[in-house]
């Protein structure tokens, strides 16, 4: 959604709210980033010490004795070999402090003395972020207010905390947890808040009120109040339970989805869990908001909860931010094994350490710690987790029975889903699937392996005849193209083509400010071949798309484009293209005996025949699309006139073609 309305309409301008709403201009960013010192940064935060080019200390994210956290001064980008965390130096502020991108810059800002700039906002963006801004303040009112009763009223301590109590909730946990109680009145709470002088509309939206009989009332009743904070702490939203046990009325009436409260972006507990989360280097995961609750009262506080639905892709990117490791637990009974089950196949995918534990029948995390303690429920997860892979398949396998047809599929599936952790680091732990895997279904090892191999290779073949017949043809020219395919496995998958796009992407973003000839720069040739041939169309990768867009808007308002400044941008995905594209050397292969004499020229010097070579490249597959076209209109039309100057495009692209060719120069990947 995002990325096709920035395609609709590129540009920077519409960049401030579609990405993120940052408020501070590029001005200041670019001139915040200008003063980026890493070990400055990092230093005040880790003791460093220096070690040739880099420093060296003991890593915050993990627990370790002896220092493998490295920081490079040149490079600009910290890296744990121990943990293998790494970033940039605003990467390490929002790992470390967890700040967001903006708050990050904020920091920066006063750090080094710069003055923030705010940048004009849409009146759409603003009047949502004063809707936002109200509801905030309205919900920390409210929750004083439920949390004022439930401690010193009659009704609140009689009913709501003595409740609380028999439960087992101590009261700083209560009190942590900021819960409260509503009145069970018809209308105390809207009262007190318009009174206060709080918007009926405002009010409305918050689900803190409805209107009953044309009269604004109490939603929440004579119920428990639970505060669901945001990441950072403020409150987004409520969940409020009923205290007696009611057929007619919903357990849990919970706020209604509005400009602050998204709940396919919140994991209820998430703020009170983040350091746990990042100690312990785990998550766990369970239903409910008492499960939270009792866990942190038991001093297990890597905990947060998803409502009772299954993850969503959101809340996965929310404890991926934290953890690779998430361990599910969940009551035993079939309904809420399967929510669990739901969507995880896509947390594989993502690269998380899903793991399993089931809660004996009739319990939950928080009745089950209730009822054995808090050392024994430790004990009990730690030796009853399941992998999720084999739980998955130990659950299909007592599905399928003796029924072979189905067992077939079970195989089938399993190896579709070990086919999906086929990234680098995870060969061991996919050969240790595959060995698993095949015990528990009686099956040979090696017809896993090879089983699990066919999904991998038809899943390359899938994305590479999704790039087009472009790449069968252009092996014809393999001879007569010069770009050579590297060794290193990682770049196995790259196609070509989209090796020719990143080359000349990064070189765009070294070299666009440099001279072209006297008329222009590097980045004015580039645009103008794009716009007069129509290059964009063929760039695959839509990031490097963005990329080229975002160039262009920094480009065009004077602003510095530099890699620099795509290191450190704010769209996260952007940010770790420009240092992978960093990271990664083309070189130019010319023959240097034949062409020059001396000391062998450098990328630096060289660098119009880089982006000669690069954009000549995108014109060739230009061309060659064209001719394709062009064949397959000639192969519609019957008549002479039309086929004759079909024959002529043809002969001209062809020649277009030979001269591309010629003209191409040899970029090397390494
Ligand atoms: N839930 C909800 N609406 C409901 C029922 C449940 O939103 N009508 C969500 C709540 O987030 C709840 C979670 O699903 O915390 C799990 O539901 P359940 O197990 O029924 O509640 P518990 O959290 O265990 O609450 P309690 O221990 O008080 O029964
Ligand atoms: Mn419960």
């Amino acid at each position: 959604m995002l990325k096709k309305k920035f395609l609709d309409s590129p540009g920077l301008a519409n960049l401030w709210y579609l990405i993120e709403p940052v408020l501070i201009s590029q001005i200041t960013i670019q001139q915040i980033l200008s003063r980026i010192d890493i070990i400055d940064i990092v230093g005040g935060f880790v003791k460093l010490r220096k070690r040739g080019s880099n420093y060296l200390g003991l890593c915050p994210f993990h627990n370790e004795k002896t220092p493998s956290f490295t920081v490079s001064p040149s490079k600009e980008i910290y890296k744990c070999f121990g943990c293998g965390r790494s970033g940039n130096a605003i990467g390490f502020l929002m790992e470390h402090e967890k700040y967001s991108y903006v708050e990050a810059l904020r920091w920066l800002a006063s750090k080094y003395d710069v003055p923030i700039e705010e940048t004009e906002t849409s009146p759409e963006y603003k009047q949502q972020q004063q809707v936002a801004d109200s509801l905030y303040i309205l919900n920390g009112f409210a929750q004083k207010y439920f949390s004022d009763t439930l401690f010193q009223t009659e009704e609140g301590i009689d009913i709501g905390l003595s409740y609380l109590k028999e439960r087992g909730f101590r009261e700083d946990v209560i009190q942590k947890f900021q819960l409260g109680y509503c009145l069970n009145r018809k209308d105390a709470f809207a009262q007190v808040a318009l009174s206060a002088q709080y918007s009926p509309d405002i009010l409305q939206k918050s689900g803190l009120i409805v209107i009953r009989d044309d009269k604004p009332a109490d939603n929440y009743r004579g119920r428990i109040i639970f505060p669901v904070h945001n990441h950072s702490g403020k409150i987004c939203g409520f969940g409020a339970r009923i205290i007696a046990s009611n057929d007619k009325a919903p357990k849990y009436i919970n706020s209604p989805e509005n400009e602050i409260y998204i709940k396919s972006k919140i994991l209820y507990g998430s703020y009170f869990a983040r350091h746990a989360i990042d100690k312990a280097d785990e998550c766990l995961l369970v239903e409910g908001y008492t499960d939270v609750i009792s866990l942190h009262q038991s001093g297990i506080e890597n905990v947060v909860a998803s409502g009772g639905t299954s993850l969503t892709p959101d809340q996965l990117r929310l404890v991926k931010k934290y953890t690779n490791n998430l361990t599910i637990i969940y009551d035993g009974d079939a309904a809420g094994v399967k929510a669990a089950l739901r969507g995880l196949d896509m947390a594989l995918e993502e690269g998380l350490n899903v793991k399993l534990v089931l809660i004996p029948d009739n319990e939950d995390p928080d009745s089950y710690v209730n009822k054995i303690g808090p050392v024994a429920f430790r004990e009990f997860i730690a030796n009853n987790k399941k992998d999720f892979i084999l739980f998955q398949l130990e659950v299909s396998l007592k599905d399928a029975g003796s029924d072979a047809n189905k067992k077939s599929g079970v195989v089938n599936r399993i190896a579709d889903t070990i086919s999906r952790l086929n990234k680098a680091e995870d060969f061991t732990r996919q050969q240790e699937y595959i060995r698993q895997c095949s015990q528990l279904l009686k099956i040979d090892e090696s017809g896993l392996n090879a089983l699990v191999n066919k999904y991998i290779r038809d899943r390359i073949s899938r994305m590479e005849s999704k790039a087009g017949n472009e790449e069968a043809r252009a092996s014809e020219q393999a001879s007569s193209s010069t770009l050579i395919l590297p060794d290193d496995d990682s770049f196995l998958l790259l196609q070509r083509d989209e090796m020719n796009e990143r080359a000349m992407v990064k070189a765009l973003l070294e070299f666009g400010t440099r001279l072209w000839d006297d008329r222009q720069t590097v980045a004015d040739y580039i645009f103008e071949e794009f716009e007069s041939n129509g290059l964009q169309e063929l760039i695959d990768n839509q990031d490097l798309l963005r990329m080229i867009e975002s160039f262009r808007g920094w480009y065009k308002e004077g602003l510095d484009p530099g890699p620099k400044n795509f290191l450190y941008h704010q769209d996260i995905e952007l940010s770790k293209l420009a240092i992978s594209l960093m990271e990664t050397a083309y070189e130019l292969s010319v023959n240097w005996k034949e062409h020059y004499e001396g000391p062998i020229p450098s990328r630096d010097d060289l660098y119009k025949e880089e982006v000669f070579s690069t954009v000549n490249y995108l014109k060739l597959r230009k061309i060659k699309r064209l001719i394709d076209e062009n064949q397959r209109d000639m192969e519609k039309t019957h008549s002479p006139e039309e086929q004759l100057t079909l024959i002529q495009t043809h002969q001209h692209l062809k020649q277009l073609e030979i001269e591309l060719t010629r003209n191409l120069g040899t970029v090397i990947f390494r």
